[in-house]
C-alpha cells in the first residue's frame, strides 16, 4: 500500500487552485499509484469559496484523493507536509506598484514560512507562485531555518513554458521538440528568456535555435520582450490573470522536482543561490534566483553549471540580479518596520 503525500495547496478558492487542484488528485502530477491528502488554506473570507471547491472535489470521485483538509489556520494546513504550494497572496490591484505590492506580501510569507518551520515534514519542497514570487520564497526560506534552503522554490515555468511555446511556433515543431530554454532571474518584466543553448529536434536531427531561427534581432528583442510581458497581454485580453496556464506550469514544476528530469534536459526553477550557484554564474547568494537545473530521481537538483555566459547574457543577468537585490532589501527593511511598530504598540 503506497502512503499518500500530503500536499498543501494555498489561495485554494483562487483561480489558479481552479485549474490546478484536479490535476494533482487525478494522478496527473503524482502519477496513477500515488494518493494525495489535499490541505487546502485561505483566509475566512474565501472560506464558503473553499467549500464549494471541496464540494465539486468528492463530486469528481478521484481514487487516489485520500482526504481533504480545509482550513483558515496555516499551523494546520501546513502540518507534516511533503509538498506546499504557495498561490495564496494579495493580488496586484490597479494603480498598485510592484513594490506596494511587495509589501502587502512579505508578512503574508513570513508567516507561512515560520508555519512551514514549525509543522511540515523537514523535507518539504516549497514552490511559491504568489507575486512577487522569487521575493516570496526568499522571505519563506529565512523564516524556515530548520529547512534545508535548496526545498524552497518559485515558479518560473510558466515563463519558460511561454518561451519553449513562442520557439515552436517560429520554428514549426511540436512544442516537446524544443528543449533546454533558460529563464534566468525574477519572475518579472528583468527575467531573461535564453535560447543559446536550447535545441529543436527536426526530422530526427538536433539543430541549435539558434540555428533554427537565425534571427538575432528577434531573439534578443522582441521574443524576450513577448515572454516577459506576456502575462500582462493576457490580463489586458481575459480581465484576469493566467491561471490554466499558470496552473500547468506548476504541474510540471512539481511533477519534475518529484520524478527528475530526463539525462541532457533542463528546467528552470528560482532557487535559493548557494556558493556553487553563485561561482558557475556570478550570481550573489541567497538570492532566489531562476537556473538551469537538472533534478534526480530522489529530488536533489544540481545547478547545471558551465555553460557559456555571452556579453548580451552577462548584462541581462546583472540586471536581474540588481533587481532581487533591491526587492529582498525592501522585503526585509519592511519586516524590520512592522516589528518596530509591533514592538511600540
Ligand atoms: P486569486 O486572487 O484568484 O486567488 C488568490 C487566493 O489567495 C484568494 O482566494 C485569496 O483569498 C487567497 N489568499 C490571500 N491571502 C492569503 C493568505 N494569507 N493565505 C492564504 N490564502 C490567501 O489569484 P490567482 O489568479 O489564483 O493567482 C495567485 C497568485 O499567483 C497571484 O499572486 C498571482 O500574481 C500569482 N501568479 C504567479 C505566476 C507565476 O508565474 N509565478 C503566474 C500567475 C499568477
Amino acid at each position: 500500500k503506497v502512503e499518500p503525500l500530503r500536499v498543501c495547496v494555498t489561495g485554494a478558492a483562487g483561480q489558479i487552485a481552479y485549474s490546478l487542484i484536479i490535476n494533482i488528485a487525478n494522478g496527473t502530477v503524482f502519477g496513477p499509484e500515488q494518493p494525495v491528502i489535499l490541505q487546502l488554506l485561505d483566509i475566512a473570507p474565501a472560506l464558503e469559496a473553499m467549500k464549494g471547491v471541496e464540494m465539486e472535489l468528492y463530486d469528481c470521485a478521484l481514487p487516489l484523493l485520500a482526504g481533504i483538509v480545509l482550513t483558515t489556520d496555516p499551523l494546520e494546513a501546513f502540518r507534516d507536509v511533503d509538498y506546499a504550494i504557495l498561490l495564496g497572496a494579495m493580488p496586484r490591484r490597479a494603480g498598485m506598484l510592484r513594490k506596494d505590492l511587495l509589501k502587502a506580501n512579505v508578512g503574508i510569507f513570513q508567516v507561512q514560512g515560520a508555519a512551514i518551520d514549525a509543522v511540515a515534514k523537514k523535507t518539504v519542497k516549497v514552490v511559491v507562485v504568489g507575486n512577487p514570487a522569487n521575493t516570496n520564497a526568499l522571505v519563506c526560506s529565512h523564516y524556515a531555518p530548520s529547512i534545508p534552503k535548496a526545498n524552497f522554490s518559485a515558479l518560473t515555468r510558466l515563463d519558460e513554458n511561454r518561451a519553449k511555446s513562442m520557439v515552436a511556433v517560429r520554428a514549426g515543431v511540436a512544442v516537446d521538440q524544443v528543449k533546454n530554454v533558460i529563464i534566468w532571474g525574477n519572475h518579472s518584466n528583468t527575467q531573461y528568456p535564453d535560447v543559446a543553448h536550447a535545441h529543436i529536434t527536426r526530422d530526427g536531427a538536433r539543430v541549435a535555435v539558434e540555428e533554427a531561427i537565425k534571427d538575432e534581432a528577434y531573439l534578443h528583442g522582441e521574443f524576450i520582450k513577448a515572454v516577459a510581458l506576456r502575462g500582462a497581454a493576457i490580463i489586458a485580453a481575459r480581465k484576469l490573470s493566467s491561471a490554466m496556464s499558470a496552473a500547468k506550469a506548476v504541474v510540471d514544476h512539481v511533477r519534475d522536482w518529484h520524478f527528475g528530469t530526463r539525462s541532457g534536459e533542463f528546467v528552470s526553477m528560482a532557487v535559493v543561490t548557494d556558493a556553487h550557484a553563485a561561482a558557475a554564474y556570478g550570481i550573489p547568494e541567497d538570492l532566489c534566483f531562476s537556473l538551469p537545473l537538472s533534478i534526480k530521481e530522489d529530488g536533489h537538483y544540481e545547478v547545471v553549471a558551465g555553460l557559456p555566459v555571452s556579453d548580451f547574457a552577462r548584462g541581462k543577468l546583472d540586471a536581474t540580479v540588481a533587481e532581487l537585490e533591491e526587492e529582498k532589501a525592501e522585503a526585509f527593511a519592511h519586516i524590520e518596520y512592522l516589528a518596530a511598530v509591533k514592538k511600540a504598540e
